[in-house]
């Protein structure tokens, strides 16, 4: 997928072998052919569900594995209240499925990915891993919810794991090649995608949901981060698997970013126009919170390095190169 096909490119770059298990729900192979390109190594590719117990047998036992970066989860808000049991079915019963064939196979590091959106965000806008969570808006977040609960419980059954979660902020941007980027099936429910697919004359226009909220332009205020440090984020957690211990560190830049200002900073490093409108808020959307990353600074050594205007050309160079994505 979109974050899990950077991450790849991140991890062959810094030496490591890659297998990789998928089922293409929301993924497209193509993307692995290319991380191959870019980087000009081979991974190992396993097409099967999360939930399928006989796909670990195999790739566990063909394969020596580390440890396994699991982002295997279904993400759209919308579509979660609408099929709450698919989504607790795909992450939350894959999640299980998955520890205990890691378990059995005597595979005990783990970096899963998790989001802000644990965090209960009516409490504070400027988050640290110590901000209360809890309160999701939506079966996804609650998905995310008890999974992070389950490892810790798993944690405190068995000291011997290593479970390190990595709270995602709003992942944007692509590969500096334009080669790998987001290729959302149908309609794009995420603000970037929306507006490179408006730019790309895909769609017609882009809906602003709502500029009467209480932030100094009235958009809803996110932090936004490049996916190649988001990347980099997890080659870091990777180290930290040396460790046994249960870890949790937010991956954001701390650079907090309105709707408009993104549209804005979309328009002036690609040289474009953006044509947009107000529409009516989004339920569920909170006006304004943004990721505090220290604790990811000093116990990982990890930071992020680029900022909004090479997520937005990065972003321009993968639509403008793929306008139909991986089609
Ligand atoms: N937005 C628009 N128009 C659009 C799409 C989005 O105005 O067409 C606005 C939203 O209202 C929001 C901002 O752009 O204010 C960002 O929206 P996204 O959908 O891109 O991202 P969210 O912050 O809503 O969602 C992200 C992740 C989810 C996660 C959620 C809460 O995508 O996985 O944060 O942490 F659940």
């Amino acid at each position: 997928g979109y974050i899990g096909s950077h991450i790849c490119v991140e991890l062959l770059g810094q030496g490591y072998d890659v297998t990789v298990m998928d089922n293409l729900a929301n993924s497209n192979e193509k993307a692995l052919r290319r991380v191959e390109e870019i980087t000009g190594k081979k991974l190992r590719f396993y097409e099967a569900d999360i939930r399928d117990r006989s796909a670990y047998d195999e790739i566990f036992s063909q394969n020596e594995i580390y440890g396994v970066i699991h982002m295997a989860g279904l993400k759209a808000v919308g579509e979660s209240v609408r099929k709450p049991l698919a989504y607790f079915d795909n992450n939350v019963s894959g999640t299980i499925v998955l520890l205990e064939k890691m378990k059995e196979h005597h595979i005990k590091r783990i970096i899963f990915s998790s989001s802000a959106t644990v965090y209960d965000l009516t409490q504070g806008e400027c988050l640290t891993e110590k901000s209360p969570i809890g309160n999701s808006t939506s079966p996804y977040g609650r998905t995310k919810l008890v999974i992070e609960q389950m490892l810790a419980d798993l944690y405190h059954s068995d000291a011997r794991w290593s479970i390190v979660m990595l709270r995602y902020f709003n992942p944007i941007g692509a590969h500096v090649s334009g080669r790998i980027g987001e290729d959302p099936n149908g309609e794009p429910n995420n603000l970037m995608p929306y507006i490179t697919q408006v730019a790309v004359g895909k769609r017609e226009k882009l809906n602003i949901f709502g500029n009467d909220y209480d932030t100094p332009d009235g958009t809803c205020i996110r932090d936004y981060i490049h996916v190649m440090d988001l990347a980099g984020g997890h080659s870091k957690a990777v180290r930290k698997l040396e460790e046994q211990g249960l870890f949790i560190y937010n991956l954001g830049t701390g650079q907090p970013q309105s709707v408009l200002a993104v549209v804005h900073a979309f328009e002036k490093a690609n040289g474009l126009k953006i044509n947009y409108a107000i529409a009516p808020r989004r339920a569920g959307d909170a006006p304004k919170y943004y990721a505090n990353a220290d604790k990811a600074k000093t116990e990982l050594n990890w930071e992020a390095e680029r900022g909004i205007e090479d997520m937005c050309r990065d972003s321009w160079n993968w639509q403008k190169n793929n306008p139909e994505g991986y089609r």
